[in-house]
């Protein structure tokens, strides 16, 4: 407990400037409370900085059809809310109707991540953000038009004013409040966070053995460590080899076929079906395809036996 309380003790006192410089303590510019099991400095660029008003300004504009080529489609549409920001879908539908190749991954605790999307090809929210607007799969609204369409609502002014001090309706300003809105929504205190920081009865029995297994022989946590159950990184687990080659259409390298980013694995009981082209429909069926040693191939990575 003394070790706790000297940290936050830390994280609250004065701010030098070589700090603020180095756009470290965003979290003390927001009155958002970080739940346990992650780290309480949430990271953002010093150009976007997190702010409670373009929090809210994201929020709207997050749920908003009228961010769209049809009119009729939002980020919502695909990072439902009640299913932890998926759509259980084996792949996404987006503007007027069209399929996507891939599953729709989770939002949540996405401002801790390295890159976004399976393939890691945006470097930042913000880079994601701009994709998702303007991308054919998904809203389909060339950015200049969205602002344009959005600049009619007069209310949309007012919340630009609070959240930027200038009513203006900008591509940027735009997109910077969504990233700080995907950027907001955080998951963490679950039984595996209260059993770690101390509660011992958090976890049935069952799930401590799974947890022993998870750790050690079965070696999931090569991948799926950390507080997103994440490496962040890369790999090739052999899912549908030979269909998507995942990374390498980012970095062209050989070795790089068919590796996709590892996912976080909170919330992942709500975001069935899994894997980067939802071919899995159950935990079950994940379980098993790891218990098999994954898909065989040859650059399949050497943490996954049978
Ligand atoms: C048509 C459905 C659809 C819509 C609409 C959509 N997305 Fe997505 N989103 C996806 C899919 C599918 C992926 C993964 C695509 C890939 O990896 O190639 C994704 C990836 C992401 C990621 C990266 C997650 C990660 O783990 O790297 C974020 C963040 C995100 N979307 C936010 C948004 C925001 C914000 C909007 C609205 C501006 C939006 N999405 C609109 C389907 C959608
Ligand atoms: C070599 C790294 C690695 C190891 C070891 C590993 N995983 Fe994964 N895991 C990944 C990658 C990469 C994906 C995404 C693969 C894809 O979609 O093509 C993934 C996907 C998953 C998913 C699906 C999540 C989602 O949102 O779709 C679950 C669940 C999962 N792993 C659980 C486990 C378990 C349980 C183990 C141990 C038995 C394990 N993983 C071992 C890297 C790994």
């Amino acid at each position: 407990m003394r070790i706790l309380v000297f940290a936050v003790a830390v994280w609250l006192s004065p701010v030098s400037a070589a700090t603020i410089a180095r756009g470290a303590p965003t979290s003390e510019r927001h009155d958002l409370v970080v739940p346990l099991g992650l780290d309480l400095y949430i990271p953002a660029p010093i150009s976007n900085p997190i702010t409670g008003a373009k929090a809210e300004l994201g929020r709207r504009l997050f749920f908003d059809r009228r961010l769209s080529g049809d009119g009729r489609t939002s980020c919502a549409t695909c990072h439902q809310p009640e299913r932890s920001f998926t759509d259980g879908r084996q792949v996404s539908r987006g503007v007027f109707g069209r399929e996507g190749r891939r599953n729709v991954p989770s939002i949540l605790n996405r401002a801790y991540g390295s890159t976004a999307f399976w393939d890691g090809r945006a470097a930042s929210l913000e880079e994601q953000v701009r994709l998702a607007v303007a991308g054919a799969i998904d809203l389909g609204l060339p950015m200049d038009q969205a602002v344009e369409r959005l600049a009619l609502d007069m209310s949309y002014a007012e919340a630009f004013e609070t959240a930027y001090g200038e009513n203006r309706l900008t591509p940027e300003r735009l997109v910077r409040a969504i990233a700080t809105f995907v950027r907001t929504q955080l998951s963490g205190n679950s039984a595996y966070d209260r059993f770690i920081n101390g509660e011992r009865t958090a976890m049935s029995p069952e799930a401590r053995r799974g947890m022993a297994l998870f750790m050690g022989t079965a070696r999931c946590a090569r991948c799926h460590s950390g507080p997103l159950l994440s490496d962040e990184e890369f790999h090739n687990t052999g899912v549908s080899w030979g269909k998507d080659a995942g990374r390498y259409w980012v970095t062209a390298s050989p070795a790089d076929r068919g590796r996709f980013k590892t996912p976080s694995l909170r919330n992942v009981v709500a975001t069935a079906p899994y894997m980067h082209d939802g071919s899995l429909a159950d935990l079950d069926a994940v379980v098993r395809f790891y218990e098999g040693g994954g898909g065989a191939n040859p650059n399949r990575d050497e943490d996954l036996r049978p």
